[in-house]
Protein backbone atom coordinates (compact mmCIF):
# COMPACT_ATOMS: atom_id res chain seq x y z
CA UNK A 1 0.00 0.00 0.00
CA UNK A 2 1.42 3.87 -1.00
CA UNK A 3 0.65 6.00 1.54
CA UNK A 4 1.82 9.59 0.59
CA UNK A 5 1.95 12.05 3.82
CA UNK A 6 1.61 15.76 1.69
CA UNK A 7 0.52 19.42 2.13
CA UNK A 8 1.59 22.26 -0.37
CA UNK A 9 2.15 23.75 3.11
CA UNK A 10 5.42 23.50 5.10
CA UNK A 11 5.64 23.27 8.52
CA UNK A 12 2.32 21.07 9.29
CA UNK A 13 3.82 17.89 10.48
CA UNK A 14 4.45 16.09 7.37
CA UNK A 15 8.04 14.52 8.38
CA UNK A 16 6.86 14.26 12.08
CA UNK A 17 3.51 11.64 10.80
CA UNK A 18 5.64 10.18 8.77
CA UNK A 19 8.06 9.32 11.20
CA UNK A 20 5.54 8.36 13.67
CA UNK A 21 3.13 6.28 11.28
CA UNK A 22 6.27 4.29 10.59
CA UNK A 23 7.09 3.79 14.39
CA UNK A 24 3.28 2.69 14.84
CA UNK A 25 2.69 0.14 12.18
CA UNK A 26 6.31 -1.60 12.32
CA UNK A 27 6.72 -1.63 16.48
CA UNK A 28 3.32 -1.26 18.02
CA UNK A 29 1.35 -3.07 14.91
CA UNK A 30 4.09 -5.46 14.36
CA UNK A 31 3.57 -4.68 10.13
CA UNK A 32 5.86 -4.10 7.33
CA UNK A 33 6.77 -0.48 6.41
CA UNK A 34 9.22 1.98 5.03
CA UNK A 35 9.77 5.45 4.14
CA UNK A 36 10.49 7.30 1.27
CA UNK A 37 12.22 10.53 1.47
CA UNK A 38 11.19 13.39 -0.85
CA UNK A 39 11.93 16.17 1.70
CA UNK A 40 14.56 18.32 0.22
CA UNK A 41 15.85 19.01 3.94
CA UNK A 42 15.82 14.95 4.30
CA UNK A 43 14.77 15.18 7.95
CA UNK A 44 14.18 12.04 8.35
CA UNK A 45 17.23 10.46 6.52
CA UNK A 46 19.70 12.09 8.97
CA UNK A 47 17.28 10.81 11.97
CA UNK A 48 17.48 7.42 10.63
CA UNK A 49 21.12 7.36 9.99
CA UNK A 50 21.57 8.47 13.72
CA UNK A 51 19.24 6.17 14.88
CA UNK A 52 20.80 3.10 13.12
CA UNK A 53 24.01 3.38 14.84
CA UNK A 54 22.23 1.85 18.11
CA UNK A 55 20.27 -0.12 16.76
CA UNK A 56 21.03 -3.75 15.81
CA UNK A 57 18.64 -4.31 13.32
CA UNK A 58 16.23 -1.73 11.95
CA UNK A 59 12.49 -2.12 12.14
CA UNK A 60 12.17 -0.29 9.25
CA UNK A 61 14.10 1.22 6.02
CA UNK A 62 14.25 5.11 4.97
CA UNK A 63 15.43 5.97 1.46
CA UNK A 64 16.26 8.83 0.48
CA UNK A 65 14.90 10.02 -3.04
CA UNK A 66 14.63 12.96 -5.41
CA UNK A 67 11.94 13.24 -8.08
CA UNK A 68 14.30 11.61 -10.59
CA UNK A 69 14.91 8.52 -8.54
CA UNK A 70 11.39 8.32 -7.42
CA UNK A 71 10.52 5.41 -10.29
CA UNK A 72 13.33 3.13 -9.47
CA UNK A 73 12.93 3.44 -5.55
CA UNK A 74 9.02 2.80 -5.77
CA UNK A 75 9.83 -0.28 -8.11
CA UNK A 76 12.47 -1.48 -5.57
CA UNK A 77 10.48 -1.08 -2.49
CA UNK A 78 6.66 -1.63 -3.65
CA UNK A 79 7.69 -5.54 -3.21
CA UNK A 80 3.86 -6.67 -1.50
CA UNK A 81 0.59 -5.54 -0.40
CA UNK A 82 1.22 -5.78 3.44
CA UNK A 83 3.87 -3.49 3.42
CA UNK A 84 3.32 -0.16 3.76
CA UNK A 85 5.17 2.81 1.95
CA UNK A 86 5.23 6.02 3.46
CA UNK A 87 6.06 8.26 1.15
CA UNK A 88 7.34 12.24 2.63
CA UNK A 89 6.42 14.59 0.54
CA UNK A 90 8.33 18.36 0.42
CA UNK A 91 5.79 21.28 0.13
CA UNK A 92 5.69 21.95 -3.29
CA UNK A 93 2.94 21.49 -6.42
CA UNK A 94 5.12 22.63 -8.96
CA UNK A 95 6.59 19.98 -10.45
CA UNK A 96 5.88 17.33 -12.88
CA UNK A 97 8.37 15.18 -11.32
CA UNK A 98 5.38 14.50 -8.56
CA UNK A 99 2.62 13.03 -10.97
CA UNK A 100 4.01 9.73 -10.80
CA UNK A 101 4.33 10.10 -6.92
CA UNK A 102 0.60 11.02 -7.00
CA UNK A 103 -0.13 8.54 -9.50
CA UNK A 104 1.07 5.89 -7.24
CA UNK A 105 -0.86 6.56 -3.53
CA UNK A 106 -3.73 4.57 -2.54
CA UNK A 107 -3.82 6.65 0.32
CA UNK A 108 -2.98 10.88 1.36
CA UNK A 109 -2.42 11.60 5.05
CA UNK A 110 -2.55 15.40 4.90
CA UNK A 111 -1.79 17.02 8.64
CA UNK A 112 -3.50 20.57 8.47
CA UNK A 113 -4.08 23.46 10.70
CA UNK A 114 -6.87 25.80 11.30
CA UNK A 115 -5.73 28.95 9.60
CA UNK A 116 -6.75 30.49 6.55
CA UNK A 117 -3.58 30.09 4.78
CA UNK A 118 -2.70 26.53 5.69
CA UNK A 119 -6.74 25.85 4.57
CA UNK A 120 -6.27 27.05 1.45
CA UNK A 121 -3.03 25.37 1.01
CA UNK A 122 -4.37 22.24 2.02
CA UNK A 123 -7.49 22.34 -0.88
CA UNK A 124 -5.28 23.09 -3.50
CA UNK A 125 -2.94 19.85 -2.70
CA UNK A 126 -6.05 18.02 -2.65
CA UNK A 127 -7.50 19.31 -5.72
CA UNK A 128 -4.43 18.83 -7.95
CA UNK A 129 -3.68 15.46 -6.16
CA UNK A 130 -7.23 14.33 -7.05
CA UNK A 131 -7.35 15.84 -10.53
CA UNK A 132 -3.94 13.52 -11.36
CA UNK A 133 -5.46 10.63 -8.87
CA UNK A 134 -9.31 10.08 -8.77
CA UNK A 135 -9.36 7.14 -6.93
CA UNK A 136 -6.69 8.72 -4.20
CA UNK A 137 -8.26 8.23 -0.85
CA UNK A 138 -7.49 11.33 1.35
CA UNK A 139 -7.16 11.31 5.14
CA UNK A 140 -6.83 15.03 6.82
CA UNK A 141 -5.04 15.51 10.15
CA UNK A 142 -5.28 18.64 12.34
CA UNK A 143 -2.27 18.75 13.83
CA UNK A 144 -0.72 21.14 16.22
CA UNK A 145 -3.78 22.33 17.72
CA UNK A 146 -3.85 24.73 20.77
CA UNK A 147 -6.27 24.51 23.69
CA UNK A 148 -7.62 27.84 22.63
CA UNK A 149 -8.61 26.93 18.82
CA UNK A 150 -11.76 28.97 17.46
CA UNK A 151 -14.17 26.68 17.53
CA UNK A 152 -16.16 28.44 14.85
CA UNK A 153 -13.39 28.38 12.54
CA UNK A 154 -12.96 24.62 13.21
CA UNK A 155 -16.46 23.77 12.44
CA UNK A 156 -16.20 25.91 8.84
CA UNK A 157 -12.84 24.28 7.75
CA UNK A 158 -14.37 21.00 8.78
CA UNK A 159 -17.34 21.10 6.61
CA UNK A 160 -15.33 22.11 3.66
CA UNK A 161 -12.75 19.36 4.37
CA UNK A 162 -15.02 16.65 4.50
CA UNK A 163 -16.23 17.54 0.99
CA UNK A 164 -12.52 16.24 0.12
CA UNK A 165 -11.96 13.61 2.53
CA UNK A 166 -12.02 12.19 6.16
CA UNK A 167 -11.15 14.00 9.30
CA UNK A 168 -9.23 12.06 11.67
CA UNK A 169 -9.22 13.42 15.76
CA UNK A 170 -7.52 16.00 16.37
CA UNK A 171 -3.27 16.02 17.41
CA UNK A 172 -2.62 18.43 20.21
CA UNK A 173 0.60 20.93 20.21
CA UNK A 174 3.14 19.54 22.60
CA UNK A 175 6.85 19.87 23.36
CA UNK A 176 7.30 16.16 23.22
CA UNK A 177 7.21 15.75 19.44
CA UNK A 178 10.49 17.52 19.67
CA UNK A 179 11.99 13.82 21.25
CA UNK A 180 10.42 11.62 18.14
CA UNK A 181 13.23 9.36 16.41
CA UNK A 182 12.68 6.91 14.04
CA UNK A 183 12.26 3.99 15.88
CA UNK A 184 10.68 5.52 19.23
CA UNK A 185 8.19 7.43 19.48
CA UNK A 186 7.94 9.12 23.35
CA UNK A 187 5.21 7.24 25.66
CA UNK A 188 3.87 10.00 26.87
CA UNK A 189 3.10 10.56 23.10
CA UNK A 190 1.51 7.03 22.69
CA UNK A 191 -2.13 7.98 23.70
CA UNK A 192 -2.40 10.97 21.25
CA UNK A 193 -0.93 9.69 18.41
CA UNK A 194 -1.63 5.65 18.29
CA UNK A 195 -5.70 6.18 18.23
CA UNK A 196 -5.29 8.58 14.94
CA UNK A 197 -3.36 6.13 12.97
CA UNK A 198 -5.45 3.20 14.53
CA UNK A 199 -8.29 5.27 12.89
CA UNK A 200 -6.50 5.67 9.48
CA UNK A 201 -4.73 2.33 9.25
CA UNK A 202 -7.26 -0.04 11.04
CA UNK A 203 -9.39 -0.97 8.34
CA UNK A 204 -7.04 -1.09 5.74
CA UNK A 205 -4.46 -3.01 7.55
CA UNK A 206 -5.55 -5.74 9.71
CA UNK A 207 -9.08 -5.54 9.69
CA UNK A 208 -9.59 -7.36 5.97
N1 LIG B 1 1.76 18.20 17.25
C1 LIG B 1 2.90 18.89 17.33
N2 LIG B 1 3.22 19.58 18.46
C2 LIG B 1 4.36 20.29 18.54
N3 LIG B 1 5.27 20.38 17.55
C3 LIG B 1 5.01 19.72 16.40
C4 LIG B 1 3.84 18.94 16.22
N4 LIG B 1 3.87 18.40 14.97
C5 LIG B 1 5.02 18.83 14.40
N5 LIG B 1 5.72 19.62 15.24
C6 LIG B 1 6.98 20.33 14.98
O1 LIG B 1 6.76 21.25 13.91
C7 LIG B 1 7.93 21.38 13.12
C8 LIG B 1 7.56 21.12 11.66
O2 LIG B 1 7.18 19.76 11.53
P1 LIG B 1 7.58 18.91 10.24
O3 LIG B 1 7.09 17.53 10.48
O4 LIG B 1 9.02 19.09 9.90
O5 LIG B 1 6.68 19.63 9.13
P2 LIG B 1 6.72 19.48 7.53
O6 LIG B 1 7.41 18.19 7.21
O7 LIG B 1 5.28 19.52 7.12
O8 LIG B 1 7.47 20.68 7.01
C9 LIG B 1 8.94 20.40 13.69
O9 LIG B 1 9.82 21.11 14.53
C10 LIG B 1 8.10 19.43 14.49
O10 LIG B 1 8.81 18.88 15.57
MG1 LIG C 1 9.04 17.78 5.96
Amino acid sequence: MITIIGNQKGGVGKSTLAVLAANYITIARKSKASIIDMDYQQSISQKFDKAKILENEEPYEVVPATLESFPIVYHVLNQNADHVLLIDLPGKLDDDGLLPVFESADLVICPFAYDEFTYQSTVLFTVVLKKVNPRVEVVFVPNRIKANAKFEIMTEVNVQLQKLGKITAPIPDRVDFQRITTFHTPVSLIPVIYPVFEEIFAERLWKK
